[in-house]
């Protein structure tokens, strides 16, 4: 009898890290079930988008993309949308959509084989129930990143800022136990990665019921083979002194933290329902600075939430100056539907060309910082893994331990590996680096 040939998919990933691993864990657990893996949409069997909800744009973009995708699809092509935007719309976007049959939410990826097989005999499902127990430990996922792995170990958010989609999106919060995060993060060692990312909304507040975020570093750091470690996003009322002890104590975590602050003002903290005020983020800042020296920060940052007056924002810039994040993200408030923001009085609103010069002032401040901090890195020497060819020439993109991109001349054979680099030259915002000897005398830094 002929073999028949294997059914294809394609996946399109948007959002956060934490949508990057699902789309890992769907491929891995579609490649199980018989399907291969392409690259293109263009004839796949099935194409999925894994979306995003966090803010209105990123909805406009998936929306946009799924009437392009339709003229990649053959006659008996399945389109699925999975991910929080899936979960936010539900039968709602099976209603807009026409050409889409499947709608999955984040709790609903054990299913996918067999909502797949229905929706190619034509059924069309919405599938959003949570799943408080659901961490598909028994899938295998297929991994995009060969040189650093991520991990989750938590999934869902209980803080309820009010401002965002991501609980309703993704429920309440529930850890992975330790033991399988440590298995796992053992695996991806075998394979021959030596860099691991633990990812959580607020994943300094992982609990299994008996182990903390503390433990959790001590042991995934001590894994034999592993050589850094980071985890993203944690939450500043989070940090509590066991676990920057155990960041301290535990040499292969990375000294860079992604600490998302939204607002330097008390006032605006308040309303987001951040659960600090400006001078307690500036204490989990000290505390971290006194118990790691050389740790780099990066952070998250909202401008325009309702209500934000311009002596709030230039509380915002006067913390970003005070802190020098390495690097912020910065965003326009999004309204989301059926979040406490949106019901703050409309007399509140920041008006899209105030939000737009305010997001400009930021991004310019932080900038002038930056290339003031990284100005003074000319001529010190760092340790980098080699992660990808870069955008542009024929350099190498590498990273420090504490998360700084420098490009370097060589070959596509060092990704993966490690160097020592000098720094040689600064755009303001990454490095060109060369090699130097791994022995040479002179002090690291870094
Ligand atoms: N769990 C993480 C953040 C996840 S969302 C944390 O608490 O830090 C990533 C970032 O998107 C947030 O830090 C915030 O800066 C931004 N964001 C979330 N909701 C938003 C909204 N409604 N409008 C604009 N930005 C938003
Ligand atoms: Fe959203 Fe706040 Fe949870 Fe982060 S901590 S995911 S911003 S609700
Ligand atoms: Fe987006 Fe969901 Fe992540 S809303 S940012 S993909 S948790």
């Amino acid at each position: 009898m002929p073999m028949l040939p294997r059914p294809t998919v394609f996946i399109e990933t948007y959002g956060c890290q934490m949508n990057v691993s699902d789309s890992e864990l769907m491929l891995g657990k579609l490649a199980a079930a018989g399907y291969d893996a392409v690259d293109a949409p263009d004839g796949a069997d099935v194409i999925l988008l894994n979306t995003c909800a966090i803010r209105d744009h990123a909805e406009q973009r998936v929306i946009g993309r799924l009437g392009e995708l339709k003229r990649h699809m053959k006659p008996d092509s399945v389109m699925g949308v999975t991910g929080c935007m899936a979960q936010r719309l539900g039968p709602r976007l099976l209603e807009s959509a026409k050409h889409v049959s499947l709608v999955i939410g984040p709790d609903g990826y054990r299913s996918l084989p067999s909502l797949l097989d229905g929706a190619r005999q034509g059924q069309r499902v919405s599938a959003t129930t949570f799943d408080l127990e659901e961490h598909y430990e028994d899938f295998t996922p297929r991994r995009f990143d060969k040189v650093k792995a991520w991990i989750p170990v938590q999934r869902g958010c209980d803080y309820k800022c009010t401002y965002c989609i991501v609980p309703t999106t993704r429920g309440s919060e529930r850890s992975r136990k330790l033991s399988d995060v440590v298995r796992e993060t053992a695996q991806v060692v075998s394979e021959g990665m030596t860099e691991v990312v633990l990812l959580g909304q607020t994943v300094n507040s992982y609990f299994d019921g008996t182990h903390d975020f503390a433990d959790l570093l001590r042991a995934v750091g001590t894994v034999p083979g592993i050589r850094r470690l980071r985890y993203t996003s944690p939450h500043p009322n989070d940090f509590s002194d066991r676990v920057i002890a155990a960041m301290a104590e535990t040499p292969t975590v990375c000294e860079h933290v992604h600490l998302p602050m939204q607002s330097g003002s008390t006032r605006t903290l308040k309303r987001m329902r951040r659960r600090y005020t400006r001078e307690g983020f500036m204490e989990c800042v000290a505390r971290l600075r006194a118990a790691i020296p050389s740790i780099v920060l990066t952070t998250d940052i909202i401008v325009g939430f309702p209500g934000e007056t311009d002596e709030d924002f230039e509380e915002t810039l006067s913390a970003c100056r005070e802190i020098g994040f390495m690097d912020a993200f910065t965003f326009k408030f999004s309204a989301r539907e059926g979040t406490p923001a949106t019901r703050m009085p409309e007399s509140e609103t920041v008006s899209d060309a105030v939000s737009g010069e305010r997001l400009q002032r930021l991004v310019d401040t932080v900038r002038a910082r930056t290339r003031d901090m990284n100005l003074g890195l000319l001529g010190t020497r760092h340790e980098i893994l080699i992660e990808k060819p870069a955008r542009r020439g024929d350099l190498l993109q590498g990273r420090t331990r504490d998360f700084r991109t420098i490009l370097v001349g060589g070959d596509t054979s060092l990704i993966g590996t490690y160097m020592t680099v000098e720094i040689t030259g600064t755009t303001g915002h990454t490095f060109t680096g060369a090699p130097v000897a791994a022995r040479a005398a002179l002090p690291m830094a870094g």
